[in-house]
Parts: structure tokens; sequence; C-alpha cells
């Protein structure tokens, strides 16, 4: 008995020791059951035949000497007790076969960008402390016996910064390349001009710099808030600063993709150089976030600028992919335009989308000219795509259909799960953001692959990309905390295959954080989030069950939605909650030892007369249905860090009938609608509440005019509307759509969404 006990600890801390927990996940493991030290004799080898990769070697020997303290020896040839860089040439471009043996080490590539991935792998083997930037003495530079085969699954595995919303310093960019290098990242898109600023030195056109990277001030809190810091803000990167950058990135095969925002997002460009624009006017450098009227004019002293910028760029910049922009134009500008209406009468233009194309098309001819490509944004396809064109899908992924219908390469960037400037926990705890949920496991839910596309079809599909726009991320300590994990979840898409469990990743990035926090990247935390699932007891009243991605934490909580701490209630599976007034109940993951590792989540409970009851819609909803079919008498409160307790109608009014199933008393009802502009989601024009006792006539008891604001974002409009003591059976709530989107928004002319839930009456 005492035998097998320790027999079973040994092989338990064998097992927990060696365990293999790699980001992102290689295509194939087999663990074997021995292992492999490095002492002071163990030499890191390349073969004479590929000396191209001692570059590999010199950098895992640099890893060594930094955690070790001791100089590591990088020779060549092969033999045992070596870590050795072989020639393989039959394993693919980006592929690589690592072999850890009780005697060596060996990592096979077909070339450096092999070995360099083989490498980052190696490094996921050894303790998290490998990763530290400081000796670390304790450190067991241990290795499990394993043979690993890997390549990518897509060849472009992006990550978007934003830096014309704020500057970011190249130290910063730096350091992001050097995260995103070891997840396998190969992309780093920067985003360097903007209504905002210009941040990239261009030396025919000094005023793009002197004038056009500073902004007065900024805006403060969210956009319909219009306030400003009255603080300038600036910064640029140089040239020489972005030749060294891009030198830096290639030693870590990260590409640095430039964008150059044409013809929207051009304000700061036009400040600078007011002939650019239509009607050569001098503006300011934009202070305010949004969608600017005021574009680059598509007459030949603009083509001739472009041109000279992007024979610049294309000189700094070796990446095959030139970022053109082309979202986000809006075409008023051009409509008031004599010189535009001129050009497309003479160019046979029906429209002035037709005009953004002949843009892009003159701009595409110039770019393959000096043998690069161009990928837009997918309002490129409207008018009709160029010739070369690559698409980078943002709008959803239709864009991206559009185009590999029509054999052009694509790259998947959905908003839905790519836009991590979106919230990753609730909004009233988390730092200020634009908008939206996007938790790291939706994001890692993302295919690439559309069931619409054919298997043909689907080739045009190079990889994915994640954005971090930054109207509100001005600082690189909240940058990380946007990107990482969802980077790291965007790292897995891009490489890993396609069959994918969030369960397996969740278990590795809790493993992963000890390695970010040795990279001192300060990531989010919100994966240990408590999630809120509600069932109901046989009086329709909600039982909350409470859960966190870790299971060895403590869930405490509270039931009038202040912020739990070390001493509230602790949460157990078996003691689920009964909701049975109105209740916020807030809860968050802490350690045993009482820290708090998690966000905070909240939820809202309303108990009332409409609890439980049925009612009809005029107009059902498709997509966001609101989780069940009562969703709006559940007593569960929508909230705006999660569309889902929404019942969300695209287009169409909110007509509501309730059926309490006898006549009742009641003199206040109470309904919340959401705004989320950037989201397309508009409160409702108005608001009429009526009653009746045969479901036939129907009786008004109040009309409101909502003339609430059009730009906001993360807002709840609650209404508590007293109506009078009222006695009836039916009680029916009209709210009317806001109807089409307004001028100056992207998606003007189609319908908003009106999201509606939790009526509650008293
Ligand atoms: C974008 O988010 N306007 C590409």
């Amino acid at each position: 008995m005492k035998k097998t006990l320790i027999a079973l600890l040994i092989s338990l801390g064998a097992f927990a020791q060696n365990t293999i927990s790699v980001i992102p996940k290689p295509q194939n493991i087999v663990q074997g059951k021995g292992k492999f030290t490095i002492n002071s004799n163990t030499q890191i080898t390349v073969g004479e035949s590929n000396n191209e990769s001692k570059d590999i070697a010199d950098q895992l020997a640099m890893r060594l000497q930094i955690v070790t303290g001791k100089p590591v020896k990088v020779g060549i040839g092969n033999g045992t007790n070596t870590i050795a860089f072989v020639k393989n040439t039959s394993i693919e471009k980006e592929g690589y076969i690592l072999k850890v043996l009780p005697t060596g080490v060996t990592v096979e590539a077909s070339n450096p960008i092999g070995h360099f991935y083989g490498l980052q792998t190696l490094l996921q083997l050894f303790p998290t402390e490998i990763f530290s930037s400081s000796v670390q003495p304790k450190i067991s530079l241990t290795l499990p016996e394993c043979t690993i085969k890997d390549q990518p699954r897509f060849e472009y595995r992006g990550v978007m910064m934003d830096v014309g919303r704020y500057f970011f310093p190249i130290s910063f960019i730096k350091k992001l390349v050097d995260v995103l290098a070891v997840h396998k990242l190969n992309i780093l898109h920067l985003h360097l001009t903007e209504d905002q600023g210009w941040r990239i030195e261009i030396r025919k056109y000094p005023r793009l710099t002197e004038i056009g990277s500073v902004r007065k001030e900024s805006m403060l809190g969210h956009y319909n808030d219009q306030k400003y810091d009255g603080k300038p803000h600036g910064g640029f990167y140089t040239q020489n600063e972005l030749r060294d950058l891009v030198a830096y990135a290639q030693r870590k095969f990260v590409t640095i993709v430039p964008e150059i925002e044409m013809p929207g997002h051009a304000l700061a460009a036009i400040a600078a150089y007011p002939e650019l624009g239509c009607t050569g006017e001098q503006y300011e450098v934009g202070t305010k976030w949004g969608v600017e009227e005021r574009v680059f004019c598509p007459n030949e002293k603009t083509f001739e600028f472009i041109e000279n910028v992007l024979t610049e760029v294309i000189d700094l910049f070796p990446s095959p992919y030139i970022h053109i922009g082309g979202d986000e134009c809006p075409k008023d500008a051009w409509k008031k335009s004599q010189f535009c209406q001129d050009l497309m009468k003479k160019e046979g233009l029906k429209d002035e989308h037709e005009l953004q194309s002949y843009f892009i098309r003159r701009i595409d001819k110039f770019v393959t000219s000096k043998g690069r490509k161009i990928i837009g944004w997918d309002e490129i396809l409207e008018g009709g795509l160029s010739p070369n064109a690559t698409v980078m899908s943002w709008r959803g992924v239709e864009g991206g259909i559009t185009a590999a219908k029509q054999q052009h390469d694509v790259i998947m960037s959905p908003n839905s799960h790519m836009y991590l400037d979106y919230y990753q926990g609730n909004p009233s705890t988390e730092p200020l953001a634009i908008g939206g949920f996007l938790p790291v496991e939706k994001t890692y839910s993302f295919e690439p692959f559309a069931p619409e596309l054919t298997v043909e079809e689907s080739k045009y599909i190079k990889g994915v990309q994640a954005n971090l726009w930054t109207e509100y991320v001005s600082k690189p300590e909240y940058a990380e905390y946007m990107l990482f994990p969802r980077a790291l979840a965007t790292a897995e898409i891009g490489w890993s295959s396609k069959e994918k469990d969030f369960t397996d990743f969740g278990k590795r990035l809790t493993k992963h954080f000890e390695r970010l926090n040795q990279m001192s990247v300060n990531y989010s935390k919100a994966y240990y989030n408590v999630d809120f699932s509600t069932e109901k007891n046989n009086l329709g009243q909600p039982i909350v069950s409470l859960k966190s991605n870790d299971a060895t934490g403590l869930i405490r909580y509270t039931l009038d939605g202040t912020m739990p701490n070390e001493k509230s209630l602790i949460y157990t599976p078996t003691k689920k909650i009964l909701v049975t007034g109105d209740r916020t109940i807030a809860a968050a993951l802490f350690s045993k030892t009482g820290n708090i590792v998690s966000g905070i989540a909240t939820k809202s409970y309303v108990i009332s007369k409409s609890t439980g009851k049925t009612y009809t819609l005029g107009t059902e909803p498709k997509r966001y249905t609101g989780g069940e079919k009562y969703a709006l008498t559940n007593g569960v409160r929508g909230d705006i860090n999660n569309n889902e307790p929404w019942v969300g109608l695209n287009g169409a009014n909110f007509d509501f009938v309730l059926d309490f199933g006898k006549k009742t008393n009641f003199s206040n009802v109470s309904v919340a609608f959401q705004g989320a502009y950037t989201s397309w989601i508009m409160p409702p024009r108005n608001i009429e509440v009526m009653i009746s006792d045969d479901n036939k006539t129907f009786k008004s008891i109040k009309k409101m005019d909502l003339s609430t604001g059009v730009k906001i974002e993360s807002f709840v409009q609650q209404l508590n509307i007293a109506v009078g003591n009222n006695n009836a059976r039916y009680l029916k709530i009209l709210a009317e759509n806001y109807g089409k989107l307004p001028e100056g928004h992207p998606g003007k002319g189609t319908p908003a969404w009106l999201f509606v839930d939790e009526v509650s009456v008293r």
C-alpha cells in the first residue's frame, strides 16, 4: 500500500513537472518518459551547411546566458549533449521538428524561420523562468523527452497596433515584436497615419510631422461626453528608428506592414498640406474620434503626394504588403466638390464609390509597379475591387467572403472577434474602452474558413489579424492589457489546427500567464472572471450558479452589488443563489490566500409582477434572441458587457404584448434599451404603453418622446415609467426603432439595431 502511494506521488510529480504546455498549440506532440538536462558541457550547435541559422542558435545562447548568468558556446557539428539546429530540406517553410532525447536536443528545419519557430517551442518546454530578463539562480534547465512536429495553418498571423490615435514609443513597439514572435505571430501591422496624428517621417514632406504629428488636445471619456484634456499630444518615428525597428523585427521573423490611410482618416496630412483637401482650407489636426468628413481630394496633387510618400514607405519597409487603409471614407466632400463631379464625368464613374475605386486602383497600379501588393479594409470592395488588392475584412466576415469569391486574397479580421479595443469584462469595473464585449473565449472561437466558401475559395483566406485601435488606449501598459491574452488566442487561430478546445487552451493559458509575468506583460485577468448562469425554480424565481475558469480558487460574492472582498460570502456549487427580490450580485475569484485574481463580474435581477409571464412580439428576434423564449421577463437584466440577455431587432419596432394571465394592478412599467453607436445599436425614438383586457382593443396610457443622444456608447437607457393606477390583463409596449443609421455613421443608410431587455411591472 505504502509503496503504491509513493509510486503514485512520484508519477504525479513527474507529470505535473513535465506536462507540455505550448501556445500556440503545436500540430503534433508525442511525449516520452525521459528528460534532458542542460549542464555546463552542453553545447549549442549548427551544422556547417546551415550557418544561416547561426543567429537562431545565438538567440538561444543569449536567453540561457541571461537566466543562468553563464556564457553558453555556439559551435559547429552534432553529437551528444548538444542542442543542435539541423538542416532538413524536406520540412516546409515555417515548419520544424523538435526532438528532445535523454542524450540531447535537435531542432530540424529547412531554413532559419523553421529553426526560429522550433526555438520558440523549445523555450516553452523549459520552466517559465526561462523568459525572465534576470539571472534565475534556481532554474532547472530540464526538458521533457518528446517529438514535436509542427507547421502553421495560415501564412499571415497578425496584430495591428494603432499608433495614430496615440503615439507609442519605439521601445514599446520592440517589446510588442518580442512578445508576438514568442507566439509565432509574424505580422505587426502599424496604423501609422490618422486624422489625429501622422506618425512617420517623410523626408519630402517635413510638414507631415512638423504639423501633422501633433494635435492640440485629446478627447477625454466617451465620445458623447465631448470633453477634452486641453493637453497637446504628439510623436512620430524617424526613418532611422523605423529602419532599426524593421531590422529588429526581421531577426524575429516579424514583418512590419505599414499602413498609410487613404482617402479617409487623412485630416492630419491635410492639416499639414491643405491642397490635399477638396476645399484648400487650412484645418487643424483632428482632436475628435470618429469618422471625419474632410478627406483627400482625388486630384493630381494628391496622387503625386501619395506616390512620393509611398516611395519612401516602400524604401523603408521590405514588407510584400503595403496597407492603404480605404475604410470609413464619407463621400460628402466629394459630392460638394465640382472638381470631383467633373472627374467622375470624365472617367465615366457612376457614383462616389466608383470614385473611391478609381482612387484605390491608381494607388494599386503604383504599388504593384514597385513590386508590392496593396491591402485595404473591406470598404475597398465598394465600387469595384482593384485588380491586385488583398482585402482585410473587418465589418464581419462578409467582405472577406465576397473577396475570396472574386479570387482575391483575404485577411480575416472581423470586429465581432478580432477587435481588441472592446471590453473584456464589466465596463463598470474595467478601464474605459470603446464598447462591445469580447472575452478571450469569443476571440478564440473564431474560424477563418467561412462555411459559405468552397475548398477552392478558402485558399484565398491567407490568415487572421487582431486589431488594437487606441482612441481609448493612451499608454503601453493598457495596450498590453487589451492585447493579451486575446492576441494569444489569435496566434492559436493562425497557427494551430482547426480543431480547437477552449478548455484545453485555458489550461495552457494559466501556465502561460507565468511566462507573461516573466516577460513583464501587463495582461488582463478577465479570463478568470466569474460567469453567471441562471435556472428557474417552479415559481419562476432565478437560481444563480457561478463559475470561474480556475477551479482552484474561491468565488466570493455580495448580494448588494458592492465589490466583493476577502470576507465576502463564499460560493459553492452545492449552495446556488436563489433570487427572491431585486438584487445585484457582484462576484470575483480569490486565491486561497485571499488575493483577488479576476475582475469583478456583476449581474442584476429584478423580480416583479411580469417575472415569468408570457408575451408576444410583433417581430421575433433572429440573431439576438435573449437566449430563451421569454427572455424579457426572465428576471435577468441585460447589462452592457454582454449582448446575450438582450433581444435585438434589426430595423424593426419593439411591439410587445404581455399577458399577466388575469387582471392585475400596476402603476409602473420599467424597460431598458441599449445605445452602442459603433455597434450600430441605437435607442428608440419614442415609446408608448397601452393596456387591454381582451388583447384586441388597446387603450394608450402613456406616450413619450425619447430624444436621446445619437452617438452614445456602452449606454443602458433604463426607463421607469409611472403610468398611474391600472388594472388590466394585457400590457402593450411599442418602441419605435431609430430607423436608418444617420449621416457620418459607417453604416449610414442601413437599418439600426434596437436592443431591449427586461420588462418589469409593479
Ligand atoms: C476600421 O475599424 N475602421 C477598419
